[in-house]
This record gives C-alpha cells, sequence and structure tokens, in this order.
C-alpha cells in the first residue's frame, strides 16, 4: 500500500510530464528530427528559393582574362561574386550588368584593416595612416604599382 505522501507527488509528476508531452507535440513541427536537430521539411523550403550565384567558374567563360588587371591578379583568390554581388542574372542576359563594383575605403577596410585577428600573413595596412587623403584605387588599380617586386 502506498502512502499518500508518495503518490501525491508523484501523481503531480505525472500531471506536469503529461502537459509538458501534450504541449511539445502541439508546438513541435512534425517534420522536426526526420534527419537530425532540425526541421526536415525546411530542406524543400530552401530549395525553393531562386538561385542567385552563378559561382567564379561561369564568369570565367566571358571574362578570361580579368584576371591579368591588376586589382584583379591580386585577388584571385577571391571569388568575383563576393566583390560583384550575386550575378547569375547578369550571366543569363549580360545586358543585365552587376551592381556592385564597390571601390570606397569602406569596402577595403572590411577585409584589409590591420587587425589582430587577422593572420598575420594577410596583406593589412591601418587605413588611417596609409595615403589617408588619397583613393586606394588610384595606386592599387595601376600597374606601376604591380611592376614592384
Ligand atoms: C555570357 C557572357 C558573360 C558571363 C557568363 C558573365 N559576364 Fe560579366 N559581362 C559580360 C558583358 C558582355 C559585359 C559588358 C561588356 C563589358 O564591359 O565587358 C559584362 C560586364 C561585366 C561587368 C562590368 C559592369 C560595369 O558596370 O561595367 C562586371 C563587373 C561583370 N561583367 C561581372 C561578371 C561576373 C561577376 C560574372 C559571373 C557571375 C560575369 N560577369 C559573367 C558578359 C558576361
Ligand atoms: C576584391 C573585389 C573584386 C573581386 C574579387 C573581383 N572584382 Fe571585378 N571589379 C572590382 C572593382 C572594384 C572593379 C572596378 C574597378 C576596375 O575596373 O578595375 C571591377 C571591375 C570589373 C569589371 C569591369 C570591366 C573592367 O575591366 O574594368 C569586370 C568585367 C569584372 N570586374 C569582372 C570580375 C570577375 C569575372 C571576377 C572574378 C574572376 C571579379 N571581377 C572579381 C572588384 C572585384
Ligand atoms: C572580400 C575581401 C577583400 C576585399 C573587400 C578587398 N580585398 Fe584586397 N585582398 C583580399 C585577399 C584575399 C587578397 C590576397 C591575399 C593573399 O594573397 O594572401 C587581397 C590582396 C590585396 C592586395 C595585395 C597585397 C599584397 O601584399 O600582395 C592589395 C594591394 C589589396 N588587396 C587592396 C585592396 C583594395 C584597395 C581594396 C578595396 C578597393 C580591397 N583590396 C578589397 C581580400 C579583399
Ligand atoms: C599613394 C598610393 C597608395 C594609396 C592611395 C593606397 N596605397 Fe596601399 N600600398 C601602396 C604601396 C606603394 C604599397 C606597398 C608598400 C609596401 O609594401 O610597403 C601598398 C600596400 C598595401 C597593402 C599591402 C600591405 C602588405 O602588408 O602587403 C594593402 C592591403 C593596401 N596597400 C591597401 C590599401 C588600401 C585599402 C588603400 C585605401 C584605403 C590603399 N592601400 C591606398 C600605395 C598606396
Amino acid at each position: 500500500m502506498i502512502p499518500p505522501q508518495i503518490w501525491r507527488p508523484l501523481g503531480i509528476l505525472l500531471a506536469i510530464l503529461l502537459i509538458y508531452l501534450g504541449v511539445r507535440s502541439f508546438f513541435v513541427p512534425a517534420t522536426f528530427y526526420q534527419y537530425g536537430h532540425f526541421r526536415g521539411n525546411s530542406l524543400a523550403t530552401i530549395a525553393s528559393r531562386p538561385v542567385q550565384y552563378a559561382g567564379k567558374k561561369a564568369c570565367m567563360d566571358c571574362h578570361d582574362t580579368i584576371g591579368e588587371k591588376p586589382y584583379h591578379s591580386k585577388h584571385k583568390t577571391v571569388s568575383c561574386e563576393t566583390c560583384h554581388g550575386p550575378s547569375l542574372g547578369h550571366v543569363e542576359d549580360p545586358s543585365q550588368l552587376p551592381s556592385l563594383k564597390p571601390t570606397n575605403k569602406e569596402w577595403c577596410a572590411r577585409c584589409h584593416e590591420a587587425n589582430n585577428a587577422r593572420p598575420k600573413t594577410f596583406p593589412q595596412v591601418v587605413i588611417a595612416r596609409h595615403y589617408p587623403d588619397k583613393d586606394c584605387m588610384i595606386c592599387h588599380n595601376s600597374k606601376k604599382l604591380e611592376k614592384k617586386p
């Protein structure tokens, strides 16, 4: 015979568990944990979005000599659309030009502002002290600077 001071708290625990399971089944989406700790049919939702990036290979079909330009030769390890923005629309219809050609200091600073968190081997400058009154592209888009060792 179980004394009441045992079965009462047990009953309360059981009630809490049942309420928890009830609420959980109501709020957790049906396909949750189908593949892992996420909603299974989110894959279909994401896959149905329109593609926006074409990838560097596609760009090189038409712009295969771009890497010879001074600024681009320095940036051959960076994917085209990192700077020019998603450009699948341009690949399908070249007259629709990519919208981005950023040359302002804030843009360069994103990657080149001196920062201890960046690898030491990555080229970085203190922008406020690196020819502060001139536009970066005046020098870094020129063949002359390119020839310097
Ligand atoms: C089917 C050929 C073709 C493909 C593929 C292509 N382009 Fe172009 N692109 C052109 C043509 C044509 C022009 C306009 C003429 C020019 O300036 O060379 C152009 C111009 C540009 C311009 C100059 C825009 C301006 O305002 O002057 C950029 C930047 C550019 N393309 C980037 C890209 C990127 C990035 C990709 C890959 C995602 C790409 N292109 C793929 C044909 C292509
Ligand atoms: C680090 C940023 C950056 C990357 C990466 C980059 N571009 Fe550019 N691109 C620019 C800027 C800034 C300009 C405008 C200045 C100039 O014309 O040099 C430009 C200009 C262009 C133009 C205009 C035509 C010309 O000759 O000036 C084309 C075409 C182009 N880029 C294609 C590409 C392609 C293709 C790739 C990938 C292989 C690429 N870019 C990668 C920044 C970038
Ligand atoms: C998305 C990041 C990114 C942006 C934005 C960017 N760069 Fe770069 N830059 C790179 C990478 C990556 C390299 C190659 C680093 C390497 O070779 O180790 C590079 C290389 C360079 C180099 C060559 C340095 C050397 O010592 O060889 C110069 C100069 C340079 N960038 C200038 C600029 C300027 C000016 C701008 C703005 C107009 C700019 N970059 C924007 C990523 C970027
Ligand atoms: C008056 C010309 C001039 C201007 C303007 C200029 N630079 Fe430079 N930059 C140079 C020269 C020259 C070097 C190479 C000097 C050296 O290696 O000591 C250099 C080197 C660099 C490097 C490579 C540093 C390294 O450690 O390899 C980066 C990155 C750079 N500049 C980015 C920029 C950015 C971003 C701007 C705009 C805010 C800019 N530069 C404006 C002339 C210029």
